[in-house]
């Protein structure tokens, strides 16, 4: 409608502004009362030498059409008050038509790498790392949404000087069983031992430099405890994507990058940009701190391995776009390894993008490690699972599939309490505050979906008989919201920003349940499938707005 208004004002302009330029400047009027939309003439005042008032009133007499009910004037705006019953009967009949597929874009053929969650081996799950997964997640689905090939990248942190240490702790206090039935936790246990022991016994770390030398090296005993900690660590991750419903495409993490690395560290040497300082080589670079590529003791780096993966990835997916989904924390970094590789003159890291995110936070307090004791993010998403139970048991006690109900709730809390704000914003992890089904809470989107089904049953829709040969008053606005759906998967996808999605499906349920408020919806009459139908569409696009956030929709909760 927007598309086919600004294609009117355009021509009545004689193209003097075109119709992007048109539809760039087309707003929302603040408030119901003043129209569907408006366009404000301040920009044309420069340019015909007339005040804006005037032009509004001569260009509003030359726009007409079948869709347009009315044109009004209010001091610089052109206020469109728009045929409800024909837009509406347009849009009902394209999302039946469409059902999920309603706002998909058509496949561009271009790829998106977003490189997320990537959580360290042998270390706990950080909330850090949840946030990373949870965002990255979105972005993924939205980015399919828009049309692109999506790359789902795990850059595991599975090298480093730390599984020198790992080797040593293993050997002298290891226990097999353990680790076998704990991986992380018990891993963590003998690293932290490690630590405590090292500080006064300076040999274990000559021990620890000594064994990652030999996992360097290829050494077949270091490699096989190296591989195990990784396995097993991965299989302790794989359980909390599950939990979460997320997946991967590759899992190529650091240690992929081992035998990649010399080239990059070659060709730095060639466009000399490689300088040596304190035993280590390092690019200077202007406005920051130089960026570390090998130690003194010629070891790579973070770094190092993040310009090998780039390459690689540059090389094998030829993507459109990379994101890096990373904690705000290292957004120094990001800037170094992106200004690296522009001097390397690779152009296409204007296309690599750190995507940074806020911290976690519980009781106001970061949340990581308490007093050496881990709070494990299993833990955290069975306490959401538990109190999304019990909010069911008291609503709803004779709900079938109470606990997969209560899964899909409690996870999904979790996911829309950490995407429903600006991803920079810090976040407060309040379970009890953000099970509950009212308030702007994943479960309130959830438990709106499911009682338009429950609306729908009662109601007895059927699907092929929905004609929109009426519209209540009160459903326009929901008519209006559904319409600019794909408005916020652009922006969403634009901006790196699934805010955007959470805060139109909290929206697109508010209005829902206030004209459900304002409506007999089961009247009986002709109207009732006409009424069902305009809610359908609203189900099916909640549904899919969590969808793309990565939540689950029950059908009844
Ligand atoms: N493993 C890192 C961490 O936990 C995150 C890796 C992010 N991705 C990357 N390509 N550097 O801090």
């Amino acid at each position: 409608m927007k598309k086919q208004l600004a294609v009117l004002v355009s021509a009545a302009l004689q193209n003097d502004l075109s119709v992007s330029e048109v539809t760039a400047l087309l707003e929302k009027p603040k408030y119901e009362h003043l129209g569907d939309i408006a366009f404000p003439c301040f920009t044309l005042a420069k340019k015909y030498k007339k005040a804006p008032t005037i032009i509004a009133e001569e260009l509003a007499q030359h726009i007409q059409a079948d869709f347009i009910k009315e044109v009004k004037v209010e001091g610089a705006y052109i206020n469109f008050y728009l045929q409800q019953l024909p837009i509406a009967q347009q849009i009902v009949t394209q999302i039946l038509a469409e059902q999920n597929n309603y706002g998909t874009r058509n496949a561009n053929n271009a790829t998106i790498a977003i490189d997320f969650s990537s959580p360290n081996i042998a270390k706990p799950f950080s909330m850090g790392h949840l946030r990373s997964t949870v965002i990255g997640n979105a972005l993924a689905n939205i980015a399919e949404k828009m049309g692109y090939h999506a790359e789902r990248i795990n850059h595991l942190g599975d090298w480093g000087t730390q599984f020198g240490k790992l080797i040593v702790a293993y050997k002298l206090w290891g226990n097999k069983e353990a680790i076998e039935a704990n991986p992380i936790a018990e891993l963590l246990k003998i690293y932290v031992r490690f630590h405590d022991e090292a500080e006064h016994n300076e040999a274990l770390n000559d021990e620890a430099r000594q064994a990652f030398k030999s996992l360097e090296d290829g050494d077949e005993e270091a490699l096989a405890l190296w591989q195990w900690f990784r396995e097993a660590s991965l299989q302790e991750f794989q359980s909390i994507y599950k939990l979460l419903g997320v997946g991967f495409d590759s899992y190529n993490g650091e240690a992929f990058y081992n035998d990649k690395m010399e080239r990059i560290v070659t060709e730095l040497e060639e466009k000399q940009l490689l300088v040596e300082s304190d035993g280590a080589m390092v690019v200077p670079l202007e406005d920051m701190p130089p960026c570390l590529i090998k130690k003194n003791d010629g070891a790579t780096l973070y770094a190092t391995r993040d310009l090998a993966a780039a390459v690689y990835r540059q090389e094998t997916y030829k993507p459109a776009k990379v994101f890096y989904v990373v904690g705000n924390e290292q957004s120094l970094h990001f800037k170094q390894l992106f200004t690296v590789l522009k001097k390397m003159g690779y152009h296409w890291a204007d296309n690599y993008q750190h995507i940074p995110f806020g911290l976690m936070l519980i009781g106001g307090k970061k949340m990581s490690t308490r007093k050496g004791k881990v709070v494990l993010l299993a833990d955290v998403l069975k306490e959401a699972m538990d109190a999304a139970l019990r909010n069911i048991e008291e609503k709803n006690p004779t709900l079938a599939n109470k606990e997969q109900v209560a899964k899909e709730v409690g996870i999904g809390a979790v996911i829309f309490n950490d995407l429903k704000n600006d991803r920079m914003h810090d976040i407060d992890f309040d379970i009890e505050q953000m099970v509950t089904f009212e308030g702007e809470t994943g479960p309130y989107v959830q438990y709106t979906y499911a009682r338009i089904q429950t609306l729908l049953k009662k109601g007895a829709y059927i699907a092929e008989e929905a004609p929109i040969t009426y519209l209540d008053e009160t459903a326009w606005p929901l008519i209006k919201q559904l319409q600019d759906f794909s408005d916020y998967i652009a922006k969403a996808f634009n901006d790196a920003d699934p805010s955007q999605i959470a805060k139109y499906s909290l929206q697109l349920a508010r209005s829902f349940n206030k004209y459900y408020a304002q409506t007999k919806m089961l009247s009986g009459d002709d109207l009732q499938q006409a009424r069902l139908a305009v809610v359908n569409c609203v189900a099916i696009v909640l549904q899919e707005g969590l969808r793309l956030l990565g939540i689950a929709s029950p059908e009844e909760m």
